[in-house]
């Protein structure tokens, strides 16, 4: 069964036999996504939402011994899927990284980062140290430019009270990220965060870009794609859990979170007022044409182009007018 809420379609079925029915080769810019994590008898429930009457019923766990063959399957549709400079970010506990590795190993998706997640609320033990954090491994299909907003939170310039840099801070490979405190509201066994998720997707999309979660659950990549006037696709195995995760997304509006995000200072450009030279320009041009062959947008080209050259908008607009690039 598929579901069409704010204009993006959903499917209540296996994610690697709906990616197959349902979503073409080469289509998806963005995956978020948070398998399973085929602990036999995990009572995660218990330890992340205390009272288990607001845990959603129906959640569907993968057993230990099918977990690589499993890993293997949806990555592989994964690697389908993504567009060439598509990326992926996949969010997994330590019990079953290998596996997921060695899948990812399997393809020729492109490592680029092995983050840390750090979030409060870790599991509590007496007799060794208590986990609390998660690896979250982000890939890229190799072909085409990968999307990647240098600026889009923190300014180059901006500095701490100290004299740090903020956009340094936000991009370390360390992400201390809380877990999102609901109290009274049902919710998925282990939902994500908002904040986790508006940072992956602020770096690595656009606004009109196609973002897909193969393992649904509480729908918080759909909604805060939707709010953030991305597009969202997904699958979700559990009927419990899908009705649910659709009745949440259709509250929402689509662009709710635009207004609540920081407006990064991005600084008076460093070149702004000098004037171009014939190399810089035919620089400029090369540049707009391969960004644009890349099949990026020409708003899209201008804005890398702006941080490229430490230029400003109208001055780079200015120059593929006057060259008759339209
Ligand atoms: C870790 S949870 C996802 C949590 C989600 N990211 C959130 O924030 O709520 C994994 C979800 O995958 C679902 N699932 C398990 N096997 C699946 C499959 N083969 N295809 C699609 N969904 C599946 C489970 O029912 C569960 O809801």
């Amino acid at each position: 069964m598929s579901q069409v809420v704010h204009g993006c379609t959903f499917h209540n079925t296996d994610c690697i036999k709906g990616a197959r029915t349902h979503l073409d080769d080469d289509s998806v810019d963005l995956i978020i996504t948070d398998p399973p994590y085929g602990i036999d008898g995990d009572k995660l429930h218990r330890h992340y939402n205390r009272n288990e009457l607001h845990v959603v019923d129906g959640y569907v766990e993968i057993p230990s011994d099918e977990y690589p063959r499993f890993s293997r399957e949806w990555i592989g549709e994964a690697e389908r899927i993504l567009r060439p400079g598509g990326q992926i970010y996949v969010i997994s506990g330590y019990s079953n990284l290998v596996h997921i590795l060695n899948a990812l190993q399997e393809t020729n998706l492109q490592e680029i980062n092995h983050i840390i997640w750090k979030y409060n609320f870790g599991v509590y033990t007496k007799r060794k140290f208590v986990s609390s954090h998660y690896h979250i491994l982000y890939y890229a299909k190799p072909g085409r430019r990968r999307t990647f907003n240098l600026q889009c939170r923190y300014g180059l310039k901006e500095r701490d009270a100290s004299g740090g840099s903020l956009n340094y801070r936000d991009r370390e490979d360390v992400w201390l990220i809380d877990r999102q405190y609901k109290p009274g509201q049902q919710k998925n066994k282990n939902e994500l965060p908002d904040e986790l998720l508006i940072k992956m997707i602020q770096y690595s999309s656009n606004e009109g870009d196609l973002i897909c979660d193969l393992f649904l659950g509480g729908f918080s990549t759909a909604r805060v794609a939707v709010g953030l006037n991305r597009r969202a696709t997904g699958f979700e195995v559990s009927d419990e859990i899908f009705s649910h995760g659709i009745g949440t997304l259709s509250e929402i509006e689509p662009g709710y979170l635009c207004d609540t995000l920081r407006v990064p200072d991005a600084g008076q450009p460093k070149n702004q007022g000098k004037r171009w030279t014939e190399r810089e320009i035919q620089h400029l041009l090369e540049r707009f044409r391969q960004i644009k062959d890349a099949g990026h947008t020409k708003k899209d080209a201008v804005k890398e182009l702006c941080a490229e050259f430490e230029r400003g908008r109208f001055s780079i607009e200015r120059i593929l007018r006057e060259h008759h690039r339209p």
